[in-house]
């Protein structure tokens, strides 16, 4: 089975067992919208939790914020966001879909590599043993003629974007023959910047005065409450603000289920320090939210740095946490050395001083910040994804299991009473009361145990405790790991403490904080 195979294989399954379903499903749903459903939610929640305790409870000098959704307009002024938060787009004028101008050229350029994969796999065919991937590459002509192009249009299309040049965007789309994906013509309008955000009026003022957006980002309301903050929490420098929150941009490239999405939401903490310290800085968070991701356990080969060689304008350093997503290496996390750019446009605009006093070094400065900003909605399809595990079994049978860690799996064990009768759904009633109270737990007596465990299997369950007959006589319960479907024998009194232990977020965070204390 193909990759995208198995992807489509995990959206279906996902809808299944109520993670993720398209919103508005009767109504055909909405584009790049989703909603979460009963085990997605917990799931959510429980990725929240890791990175709230991880940021807000290891950490002495960081607090949490929730700061609204709607904001003063003028913020978004500041911030830049009015100005130049845009994509590049383009219209083809028979089918009247829009494009990301750069995305047409992108998928253009995936197609040269394609191309030059196929004609390495040819090779690889004709050749066998002796097969030299590197000289084929380097002497082949097809796959030479194909890469000269890739390079030249590659090269062309990193140009415009940074000078920010539509007309030779769209010349490239013209002289690259690209073809609308819908009318297959090559009809195309010019090219123009697209602002990102979306849009609403506030109250009754019906003029542009009451416009106001839906924030593109959570990062503007820990800025705009800096001093509050600092104040009340009496924060000496250097503290972190940390956030959770919804964040809503008009993506015109939707694609790849949850991973860009039209309202989502991020985890973002800003970082203030003293300015000349932010490097120091910058390199400690990149160690620290590496860590974090790879605490999870889904493999330490599945992440990498991306380190930004062309710098946004207010920034010093800049890295991505990429993550092997299904599709290949993608954002997961960013990582960002801000400067005082934020804090000084609010200063300006606001006409509000945005200083610390240092009562270390008798000065008053606006400071310096570091940005972690990763998206939840990513971090639950990495792990989905990674967790997603279609199985054939020793016996021949198969079986779709969720391998997600214990600590974020939605239900964390399931109680089951071998049978309806002889007094076991009483017993297994009594263990599931000891056991909700700290655990999410599913009670199910329906069906044989072999079905019972699979659908389990199939929402990503750690544990199944299994009431028989002689749990009446021994106090005993049978434990099966999902993963090695192992099956122990476990006294009810000890019951609770093994399950905390396995299942408890608190065991990642412990590793969390001996390695990575700020
Ligand atoms: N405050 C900085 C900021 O917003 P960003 O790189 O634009 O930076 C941070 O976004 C993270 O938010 C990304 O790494 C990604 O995980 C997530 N994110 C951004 N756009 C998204 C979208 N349309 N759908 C889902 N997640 C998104």
């Amino acid at each position: 089975m193909t990759q995208e195979e198995v992807f489509k294989n995990l959206i279906a399954h996902a809808k299944e067992y109520g993670f993720i379903f398209p919103s508005s499903e009767i109504y055909d749903g909405l584009s790049a919208v989703y909603d979460y459903g009963q085990m997605g939610v917990e799931m959510k929640n429980n990725i929240k939790k890791y990175w709230w305790e991880a940021m807000v409870r290891l950490n002495d000098n960081i607090v949490g914020i929730d700061s609204s959704i709607f904001m003063h307009p003028r913020i978004w002024e500041a911030s830049g966001h009015v100005g130049a938060f845009n994509d590049p787009l383009i219209d083809n004028k028979d089918s009247k879909k829009r494009y990301r101008a750069d995305v047409l050229i992108e998928d253009y350029l995936a197609k040269l590599e394609e191309k030059m994969n196929k004609e390495v796999e040819k090779g690889k065919k004709k050749f066998g043993e002796a097969f030299n991937e590197e000289q084929f590459r380097a002497t082949n002509p097809n796959v030479l003629r194909s890469k000269a192009k890739w390079d030249e249009v590659h090269g062309r299309m990193t140009e415009a974007l940074n000078k920010n040049d539509l007309v030779e965007l769209r010349q490239i789309i013209i002289d690259c023959e690209i073809a609308c994906p819908i009318s297959g013509t090559k009809n195309w309008t010019d090219v123009r910047q697209f602002n990102l955000m979306f849009s609403t009026q506030l109250g009754n003022i019906s003029d542009e005065a009451g416009t106001i957006y839906l924030r593109p980002e959570t990062a503007q309301g820990i800025f705009v409450n800096f001093l509050n903050v600092q104040k009340t929490g009496r924060m000496k420098i250097p503290f972190g603000i940390a956030q959770i929150g919804k964040a809503f941009r008009n993506e015109i490239v939707a694609r790849q289920f949850i991973f860009r999405m039209r309202e989502f939401e991020q985890m973002e903490m800003q970082f203030f320090v003293r300015p000349g310290d932010e490097m120091q800085w910058f390199a400690k968070w990149k160690q620290a939210r590496l860590a974090w991701h790879k605490a999870l356990g889904l493999g330490e080969e599945k992440y990498r740095f991306h380190d930004h060689e062309k710098l946004a304008h207010y920034a010093n350093a800049a890295t991505d946490i990429e993550f092997e997503f299904p599709f290949g290496f993608k954002e997961l996390e960013g990582i960002h050395s801000r400067t005082n750019f934020d804090l000084s446009q609010h200063q300006k605009f606001s006409g509000r001083k945005m200083q610390y006093f240092d009562p270390e070094t008798n000065e008053s400065y606006v400071p310096y910040v570091i940005e972690t900003s990763i998206g939840l909605d990513r971090t639950f399809l990495a792990i989905l994804s990674t967790a997603y595990t279609e199985e054939k079994l020793e016996d021949g049978e198969e079986r779709v299991v969720l391998k997600i860690p214990a600590a974020i799996a939605p239900v964390k064990m399931a109680v089951l009473p071998l049978i309806k009768k002889d007094g076991l759904p009483e017993k297994a009633h009594e263990i599931m009361n000891m056991l909700k109270i700290d655990f999410n737990c599913q009670y199910d007596e329906k069906d044989s145990i072999g079905k019972r465990y699979r659908r389990q299997d199939a929402i990503g369950t750690p544990f199944c405790i299994t009431i028989d007959h002689d749990t009446l006589v021994d106090n005993c319960v049978t434990v099966r790991d999902r993963d090695t479907m192992k099956q122990e024998r476990v006294p009810v009194g000890s019951l609770w403490t093994i399950m905390d232990k396995k299942v408890n977020v608190r065991e990642l965070l412990k590793g969390l904080h001996e390695d990575t204390e700020i």
